[in-house]
């Protein structure tokens, strides 16, 4: 059992990533949510994360954190995932609210309170994730790793050399990188890897409740893979927790990574040192390169029928 927070920005793919988490708990115990402004405001990516839980009948704790990077301009994502963030699935209103602790206040009180380590599982933007560890510095050894979907070895996907998570808050990632504590990289070529199959999808049409979410927030979501003529479609976030689940999906190598905070075209860079200077390295992440597509989706339906059974 691994004690984990989740800190997101939801978005269609972090529903899914929280839809597959939600699905082990004997292996993930969730103690809460953490949420930050990215693909859209930290309103309402919030309330699409309650929206959700009502939806399932859950009610695992949210706390919001910050609403816009550190030095950056809030830079929403409509076209990926809707006005609302989450468009596409006809969700309840939430019945509850977030919890009036800050988020890095939460992740403060749960560290203090925390017997084991704890594991922060970041799918959005690191600006919650950066200034606790800037806050908190004396706290960095309670936690265990921090397992991010963010950056590239080679590309970006907002920019050219920028993937959106750390292109959001380059400040913030360049904290958590620089920090100390253990860093597990997934970018973006090992999430394109284990990209699903438009026809795929359609498998979860069907099925129960979770696979109806899954389903309907799939049908906006890989409209932006169709507008580009592609055949599948990466579920960016699901990748740090199914990396979390089964380790032995995915082929990784430690490399140092840097993040540019500066520079007309690269501001928002993972530089990430592919040169092979094992001897020399001081702070190595562990940067994940590819997964078992074939396996890595079955994971994903594998939990929507647990869930389905559940709910
Ligand atoms: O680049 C992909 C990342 O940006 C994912 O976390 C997605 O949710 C968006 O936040
Ligand atoms: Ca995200």
């Amino acid at each position: 059992m691994r004690n984990i927070i989740i800190d997101c920005d939801p978005g269609h793919d972090d529903i899914i990533a929280i839809l597959v988490a939600l699905a082990h708990k004997d292996e993930l115990n969730i103690l809460g949510f953490t949420t930050v402004a990215g693909n859209q405001t930290l309103d309402k990516v919030t309330n699409n994360l309650l929206k959700v839980e009502t939806y399932l009948g859950i009610d695992i704790p949210v706390y919001k954190g910050y609403n816009s990077p550190i030095v950056k301009e809030l830079d929403v994502q409509p076209l990926a995932h809707g006005e609302s963030g989450l468009d596409g699935p006809v969700l309840p209103e939430a019945i509850n609210s977030a919890k009036d602790m800050h988020a890095i206040e939460f992740m403060k009180k749960t560290l203090l309170e925390a017997k084991d380590k704890v594991t922060f599982v970041c799918i959005g933007p690191l600006t919650n994730m950066g200034l606790f560890l800037k806050t908190y510095p004396e706290l960095r050894e309670k936690i265990d790793q921090i397992v991010i979907m963010g950056g590239g070895i080679y590309n970006g996907n907002v920019l050219i050399k920028a993937e959106f998570n750390i292109y959001h808050d380059p400040e913030a990632a360049k904290i958590v990188f620089d920090s100390g504590v253990k860093v597990v990289m997934a970018g973006l070529e090992v999430c394109y890897s284990g990209s699903i199959l438009l026809t795929e999808t359609e498998r979860a049409k069907d099925g129960g409740k979770a696979s109806k979410l899954f389903y309907d927030l799939m049908k906006f979501y890989q409209g932006y893979a169709i507008r580009n003529g592609w055949d599948r479609t990466a579920i960016f976030d699901a990748t740090p927790v199914i990396y979390l689940l089964y380790p032995e999906l995915f082929k990784s190598e430690e490399k140092e990574v840097y993040i540019e905070t500066v520079g007309e075209y690269c501001r928002g860079m993972t530089v990430v040192d592919t040169r092979n200077r094992a001897t020399e390295m001081k702070n190595p992440k562990t940067v994940l390169i590819s997964t078992d597509r074939e396996k890595f989706v079955e994971v994903i339906f594998d939990a929507l029928n647990k869930l389905d059974a559940q709910y």
